[in-house]
């Protein structure tokens, strides 16, 4: 047979493989830049972004999200809160949020709306069942998180609060990485020496970050009673820990006390030691755990509450903080 004047060259098996790398390696480039011209762009749209950190769990990193969040939406802020939390998310509990599915529209996610219209994005919207845990492998779940950052639709925000799983994971190095102009950290801690001891490698974790520390918070700082007795008299309270605690009565009769459950004051050396800000303590209080199992934060349900007010004095830290931190910037643009 005459040769065919039109030479076909068939791609053999290892070139037409090279070529669907390249096609791979050329689609992952484009959805990378397309990524991050979606987070500058989000990351325009929102004034302040603040990561909260914990290296213990269970010390109230959540509780304190949440709290502030609503905190600073009370006073009129607009408000974003992010769940970072794959494993274990609790933000949509405790915003009463509890069930919801998220929102997509022409690709884009828009956020659940809580209360005081925080806008509430958390992992736990894409789990079809809240019993069933979530064992996402590292680079999966890294993945995930940063579609989840370029594609949700906050709109324009005055603060996003972050709330991450404990430690110092790949989750905040994730978030750090890929989200411009992160303001800062808060770190919760609890009083006790165990978790003191995990806030210092917070702190150290941000400077390797190069996240800015905003200040640490002594959460379930003090558990205060009260109680009526006879007018001038004095009482004395078995504290825990074997401490006996005297207390006088009040010419009307009341009396109160605060008793330091896991000791008191821990958070405040600790930042004093790492010459970071102390943003203050808030108090154990029942009332907490209840309203995050109910889904009414106690700032809802209690607004002019001790833990109300203990949150308020956070935001102030948090604001004078950002504040200040801007007019340094507007100095080094001078
Ligand atoms: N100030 C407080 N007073 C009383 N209970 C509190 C206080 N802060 C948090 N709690 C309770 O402690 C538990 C743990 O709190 P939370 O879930 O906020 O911690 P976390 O650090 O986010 O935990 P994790 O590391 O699992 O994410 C919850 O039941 C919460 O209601
Ligand atoms: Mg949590």
């Amino acid at each position: 047979m005459a040769d065919s004047p039109v030479r076909i060259n068939k791609p053999d098996a290892e070139s037409e493989a090279a070529s669907s790398d390249q096609k791979r390696q050329m689609e992952q480039a484009y959805s990378q830049m397309k990524r991050k011209m979606q987070m500058e762009e989000m990351g325009k749209l929102i004034k302040h972004k603040i990561m909260v950190l914990s290296g213990k769990g269970g010390v109230g990193k959540t509780t304190v999200s949440t709290g502030l969040a609503l905190s600073l939406a009370k006073d009129g802020a607009k408000v974003g809160l992010l769940d970072i939390d794959i494993t274990g998310p609790n933000v949509p509990k405790m915003m009463g949020l509890d069930g919801h599915r998220l929102h997509v529209e022409g690709g884009r996610i828009f956020p659940a709306e809580g209360h005081h219209g925080v806008k509430v994005i958390s992992m736990a919207f894409l789990l079809e069942d809240d019993d069933t845990p979530v064992v996402w492998r590292g680079p999966i779940k890294l993945g995930a998180i940063q579609q989840f950052l370029g594609d949700v639709e906050w709109g324009q925000l005055d603060y996003l609060i972050i709330d991450f799983p404990p430690g110092t994971s790949d989750e905040p190095l994730t978030v750090a990485q890929s989200l411009p102009d992160i303001d800062g950290m808060v770190i919760v801690t609890t009083p006790q020496d165990v978790a003191l001891l995990d806030s210092r490698k917070s702190i150290g974790f941000a400077s390797s970050l190069k996240v800015p520390v905003i200040g640490v918070v002594e959460n379930m700082s003090g558990y205060t009673i009260r109680g009526t007795a006879q007018a001038g008299q004095k009482i004395t309270i078995e504290a825990p820990g074997g401490r006996q605690l005297d207390v006088d009565v009040g010419d009307d009769g009341s009396w109160s006390a605060t008793l330091d459950i896991f000791k008191q004051g821990g958070g405040e050396e600790t930042a004093a030691e790492m010459e970071v800000n102390f943003l203050g303590r808030l108090p154990f209080d029942p009332g907490v755990v209840r309203g995050g199992d109910d889904g009414v934060h106690r700032i809802i349900a209690d607004p002019q509450g001790e833990s109300a007010i203990a949150f308020s004095r956070v935001v102030s830290g948090i604001s004078e903080f950002l504040s200040s931190a801007n007019n340094e910037d507007d100095l080094e643009i001078i």
